[in-house]
């Protein structure tokens, strides 16, 4: 049945690249972001349910199964293989789109796709046997970092390329989220990785920086992955998929170039918010803060300019669930982008840092931005690659939104009330001016809303599980397009 599926992402050109694309390598990357995204969804169950319930760490098969291996995986699962594969395959589409330019680079583009799948994999093997360099989001040793840096420079080709022969005079606002987000991962991961590698076969490395410069392009890099990898990119996909739709311009152009430029500049300076309170210097800190606050601004830019795109058409929320999925993406970008500025206000994040607030932050973007829009965009592109009419079953989208929209709200309010419950706990003193609770108490108090948080995770992995069975349903069957559905006269 794989092997189905697969032949069809290369069956012959009159068959589905009857608009004249490569559309072979987005067939591959739209299948390849489903499959990250479900084995992503299950390993963040799994670990939520070991921190309620220990005994999951399975002492028998230690050390592979420890939370602390389990976790990276997680994170890479869902940011890079799911989220990264997103990012290319619909990069690839759209610049295709907009350029009314074939991919550049013939097979190069094929390169890109397999190269990434073979970082993803020497990525995972690494922290599973113990392989890491302890970086947050930037785990993998050396051998997997310089793959990784092949396999981009290859993607920018492809990418600049394809924006170099095009045939439309304009560079549509999409691509410039785009290739913001290419250029600046790949600034990101080589300074953040300048490592010198001292065993071939322990793949040890050791850090050019250390201490507190070390701790500062952590978190340069750390902070920048969100604002380059999971938002600038992800507004690209935006700035494409929720005009499509909606059938409607984008509501304002010029909004879409202010807060580009608003946004990639304010970025790169807020990461010292994760390091308030450590041996960085107090103004360095300030600095992060207040462009953090600033930021808000530009980033509201951006839910506003998609949101308001939707003027004239709010009734499609009733009968489109795809729009749904579009609109509540932006809603909770708009939720985040408040609450992260608002954390990185010093005093509030004496409260915030080291709690599982933190991680109802992370998930109410991730899951609700990041993961909203790119069902929308997995729904938007499989029936029209495939040359099918639509997708095969529109009452499992709406299944899928509301499980996914339940497991965000479960999973999101259980973390704030953990998060600033323990913040509190921490900080409560008696009339001497003792700490009242220990460490245990506080996690023992949170334990039913780790169950809640687990329950969550179900349900957005069943929601998961029903797009791909929709997914899978499509491509075998369906009628047949006979016109390439939804290329659009750009
Ligand atoms: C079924 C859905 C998911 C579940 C149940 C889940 C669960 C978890 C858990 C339990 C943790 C560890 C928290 C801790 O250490 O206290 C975690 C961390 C994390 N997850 Fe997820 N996750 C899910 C989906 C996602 C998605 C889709 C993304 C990104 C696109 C994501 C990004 C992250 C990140 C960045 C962290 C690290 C947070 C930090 O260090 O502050 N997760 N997740
Ligand atoms: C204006 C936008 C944003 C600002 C100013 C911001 C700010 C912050 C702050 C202050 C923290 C806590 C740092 C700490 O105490 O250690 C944080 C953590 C985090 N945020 Fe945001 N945030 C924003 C948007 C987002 C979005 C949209 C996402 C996801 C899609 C996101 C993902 C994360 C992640 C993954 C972390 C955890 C990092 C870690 O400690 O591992 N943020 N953010």
């Amino acid at each position: 049945m794989f092997v189905w599926v697969l032949r069809g992402i290369d069956e012959p050109r009159e068959v589905h690249d009857v608009s004249g694309y490569s559309d072979g390598v987005i067939r591959a990357g739209v299948i390849a972001t489903a499959f990250w995204g479900l084995a992503g969804f299950l390993v963040g169950t799994f670990i939520a349910f070991q921190l309620a319930f220990p005994v999951l760490n399975f002492d028998w098969a230690q050390p592979f199964t420890n939370f602390g291996r389990l976790r990276p995986l997680h994170t890479s699962a869902v940011i890079f293989a799911f989220g990264g594969n997103a990012l290319i395959c619909t990069s690839f589409y759209v610049v295709q789109r907009t350029s009314a330019a074939r991919l550049f680079g013939g097979n190069l583009a094929w390169f890109v796709f397999w190269g990434y799948q073979l970082f993803i994999v020497l990525a995972a093997t690494g922290y599973v046997l113990g392989a890491t360099q302890s970086k947050e989001y930037a785990e993998p040793e050396w051998y997997v970092d310089i793959w990784l840096t092949i396999v981009w420079v290859a993607y920018l080709v492809v990418f600049l390329g394809t924006i170099f022969m095009r045939r439309e005079k304009h560079i549509y606002v999409a691509n410039w989220f785009y290739l913001s987000f290419i250029i600046t991962v790949a600034m990101l991961h080589i300074v953040n990785n300048l490592s010198i590698p001292v065993s071939f076969w322990g793949s040890k490395s050791v850090q050019v920086f250390a201490g507190v410069q070390d701790a500062m392009t952590q978190w340069w890099y750390g902070h920048n992955a969100v604002g380059f990898f999971l938002t600038a990119g992800f507004l690209g996909m935006m700035y494409y998929f929720v005009p499509k739709q909606a059938e409607r311009p984008i509501y304002s152009y010029k909004l879409s170039i202010i807060h580009f430029w608003a946004l990639i500049f304010l970025y790169i300076w807020a990461g010292p918010h994760h390091l308030h309170y450590t041996a960085l210097p107090d103004w360095a800190a300030t600095l992060g803060m207040v462009f953090s606050i600033v930021l808000w601004m530009p980033s509201w830019g951006g839910m506003i300019n998609g949101l308001m795109t939707l003027q004239g058409a709010w009734d499609k929320l009733r009968t489109d669930p795809i729009m749904r999925m579009f609109v509540i993406s932006l809603g909770f970008y708009g939720m985040s982008t408040f609450e992260g500025p608002m954390m990185s206000i010093r005093a509030v994040n004496s409260l915030s840092h080291y709690t599982d607030w933190t991680i109802g932050h992370v998930h109410s973007g991730a899951l609700g931005w990041n993961g909203m829009i790119t069902f929308g965009a997995l729904y938007f592109l499989t029936p029209r690659l495939w040359g099918r009419a639509q997708m095969h079953s529109m009452s499992a989208i709406n299944w899928h939104f509301w499980l996914a929209t339940i497991g965000i709200v479960l999973y999101a309010s259980s973390m704030w009330v953990t998060g600033i419950m323990e913040g509190l706990m921490w900080r409560e003193v008696d009339d001497q001016g003792f700490l009242v609770n220990t460490f245990a108490d506080t996690v023992a108090a949170k334990f039913p809303m780790y169950v809640v948080r687990g329950l969550g995770g179900v349900l957005y992995l069943t929601g998961g599980i029903i797009m791909c069975w929709n997914m899978w349903m499509t491509v075998r069957g369906g009628a047949k397009h006979s016109a390439p559905v939804g290329v659009p006269a750009e």
